[in-house]
């Protein structure tokens, strides 16, 4: 890839993006940066709901992200767009709820690029369970199961070459 190459785009998507899709969000750029990559992805997240949007990410995933070095902080959560789905080459939803959601949503060719963030676990698995209405073990949980996934799909992406 020359430095002309277009960036490869990354929307990570979960219900109120305040809890899940930031943390993809935070752990991909970092992943990212330590691999020297940073300039070749263009990474966002959103939620399919209103309800947060202008807000900082909840302050527990705020917390487990801090705790691994990562930063969050500077976030704000935003409701997902029609143009995420002509945008984005890579759509990431956190739960088949929120896939489903975004199929429907989609504009046939877009169909394609809407994936669950769990089909690159390689423990296996489908959902990022939604931590919000849980104490702080499960963002702890959820943090280690969304770096596991994204350290795999950035090697997905490296190989595929976007
Ligand atoms: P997230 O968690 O989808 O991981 O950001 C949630 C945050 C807020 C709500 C639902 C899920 N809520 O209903 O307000």
């Amino acid at each position: 890839m020359t430095d002309e190459s277009p960036k490869t785009r990354v929307l990570f998507v979960c219900l109120g993006n305040i809890c899940r899709s930031p943390l993809g969000e935070g752990i991909f750029r970092t992943l990212l940066a330590d691999a020297g990559l940073s300039e070749r992805f263009h990474v966002d997240s959103c939620g399919l709901g209103p309800w947060h949007a202008g807000s900082p990410p909840d302050d527990r995933a705020q917390r487990v992200a801090l705790q691994h070095g990562v930063d969050i902080s500077p976030q704000r959560a935003r409701q997902v767009r029609d143009e995420d789905f002509l945008e984005f080459d890579h759509i990431i939803a956190m739960d088949r709820s929120v896939r489903d959601d975004l199929l429907d949503l989609a504009p046939p060719a877009a169909r394609p690029r809407v994936r669950l963030m769990r089909a690159y676990d390689p423990e296996g698995g489908e959902d990022v369970p939604d931590p919000y209405h849980g104490g702080a073990s499960g963002f702890d949980r959820v943090y280690t199961m969304i770096e596991r996934c994204c350290r795999a799909f950035l090697r997905d992406v490296r190989q595929a070459g976007r």
